[in-house]
């Protein structure tokens, strides 16, 4: 007798998607097969006509708590991935306080432990405060590190390079990947400034203070300090052509690399920019066109392995503002990835299985979760996405779960959803009712001896 089975979906599993009947005890995967073999169980999830997928696992969310809990906090955001069918989430640092050491770990540890409901991993920020606690942040539990090339909400510093290049030959020695937030800040503040003095407030003038060559030279100089400090990094939200180039060049070197993109930058372009305006500024900003036709291609060939979502709360006061310079840079979109995603693989875009490589089995490999998370696998957690590829709907953004729900994907029309959502075995949203506990949601225990780029 086990404690759960999930009957008759189909289920992604490797690079196939077959009927299969998943049999879950305490919280993991123990029998795949055909439901007359497996063994009896208290609790049967009639599965058919969805698709069961492992959970997405979002390696880039803003959850702001500690510190700006009025624009998101760890009930709030987390109740927005079990909506979402996201099943771990990685937290950022550039909270009040950041995540720089112990004390400021243990805080913002006690707040997911007590709120959220889908699994969590908290990194740890990389600059001069951070220098002398890296080895005890790791010790603690630390799901990986993030540095901030360039400015930031918190205002955290952009660590020089001395800093990075010491941080990242003493995280080589711990052996834990850093994340980088690649864009040449000089650049795009020399710009910026003279379109202020210009006179320039509208929505292009943001992407234009920060031409592509910011990204080239940020992840070209950030790879090369990687290389000689023998570091594992990770390119978060890519936005562009020569972005890509640069991984490319990188990889082909040998540098210990992942990197991600977000779906804004795949999917909106200069009409979002013209008519959303504050909307969808975000760093890097959203460039579209060639751009976005170069990170689709860099995704189906592994340049980049997965997606994130850069789940960056604000409120609508703050994302509008006639002034461009005045909206808060980032958006949310815990919830609307999976469904707006798979409307993109129904379009033909990219197979199943191809999207839950980037969407779980990419980022699990990277950050040291496999194959405890990240795939459908006897062994593994019982963390569950189970879609419904014939739900149209128009994305509504006042039904969505967030503290503060302006979303740029409002009204756009999906044909695919999450229906349920089960972390380690729980079901956390049913009928797409969110339907977990605070508390639920336990802290991620990553084995660096296991990340690579997949
Ligand atoms: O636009 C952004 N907002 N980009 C980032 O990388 C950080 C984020 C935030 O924290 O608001
Ligand atoms: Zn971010």
């Amino acid at each position: 007798m086990v404690d759960l089975i999930i009957a008759g979906g189909h289920a992604v599993i490797g690079d196939a998607v077959v009927q299969a009947d998943i049999a879950i005890d305490a919280g993991r995967i123990v029998a795949i097969g055909a439901l007359t073999g497996l063994p009896g169980a208290r609790r049967v999830i009639d599965a058919e006509g969805l698709h069961v997928l492992p959970g997405a696992i979002d390696c880039h969310v803003h959850f702001r708590d500690p510190g700006s809990t009025y624009k998101e906090n760890w009930r709030t955001g987390s109740s927005a991935a079990a909506a979402g069918g996201v099943t771990t989430v990685m937290d950022m640092p550039n909270t009040d306080p950041p995540t720089a050491n112990r004390e400021a770990l243990v805080r913002k540890r006690e707040r997911a432990a007590a709120l959220s409901l889908v699994d969590w991993g908290l990194y740890g920020v990389l600059d001069s405060s951070s220098l002398p606690h890296l080895e005890a942040l790791v010790e603690d539990g630390i799901a990986g590190f993030k540095c901030f090339m360039t400015e930031n909400t918190g205002d955290l510093e952009s660590p020089d390079d001395g800093v990075v290049y010491e941080g990242l030959e003493r995280l080589a020695r711990l052996g834990v990947r850093c994340s980088v937030h690649a864009e040449n800040a000089a650049i795009m503040q020399h710009r910026r400034r003279q379109f202020i003095e210009a006179g320039r407030t509208d929505a292009r003038a943001h992407e234009e203070s920060r031409p592509e060559v910011c990204e080239i030279e940020a992840i070209g100089r950030v790879t090369a300090l990687a290389q000689a400090a023998c570091a594992a990094v990770h390119i978060a939200h890519v936005s562009s052509a020569g972005g890509v180039q640069a991984i490319r060049h990188a990889l082909a070197q040998g540098v210990d690399m992942t990197a991600e993109t977000c779906p804004h930058y795949l999917l909106f372009g200069l009409p979002e920019i013209d008519s959303l305006s504050g909307m969808v500024r975000v760093n890097p900003p959203i460039r579209g066109g060639a751009h976005a036709d170069a990170l689709w291609a860099a995704l189906l060939d592994g340049t980049i392995g997965m997606i994130a979502t850069d789940h960056a709360p604000h409120t609508e006061e703050e994302k509008r503002n006639p002034d461009i310079w005045q909206c808060c840079r980032g958006m949310i979109g815990l919830e609307t990835q999976m469904p707006v995603m798979l409307t993109e693989s129904q379009r033909g875009r990219m197979s199943l299985p191809a999207y839950v490589r980037w969407s779980a089995l990419a980022p699990a490999l990277a950050w040291g979760l496999y194959p405890r998370k990240g795939h459908i696998g006897v062994g593994a957690d019982a963390d569950f996405a189970i879609v419904d590829m014939e739900g149209a709907y128009r994305i509504d953004q006042s039904a969505l779960h967030s503290l503060n729900r302006i979303s740029p994907w409002h009204g756009r029309f999906v044909t695919a959803r999450p229906v349920h959502t089960l972390v380690r075995g729980n079901v956390v949203m049913w009928d797409r009712r969110v339907v977990g506990e605070p508390g639920w949601g336990r802290g991620i225990a990553p084995d660096w001896r296991r990340s690579s780029h997949g």
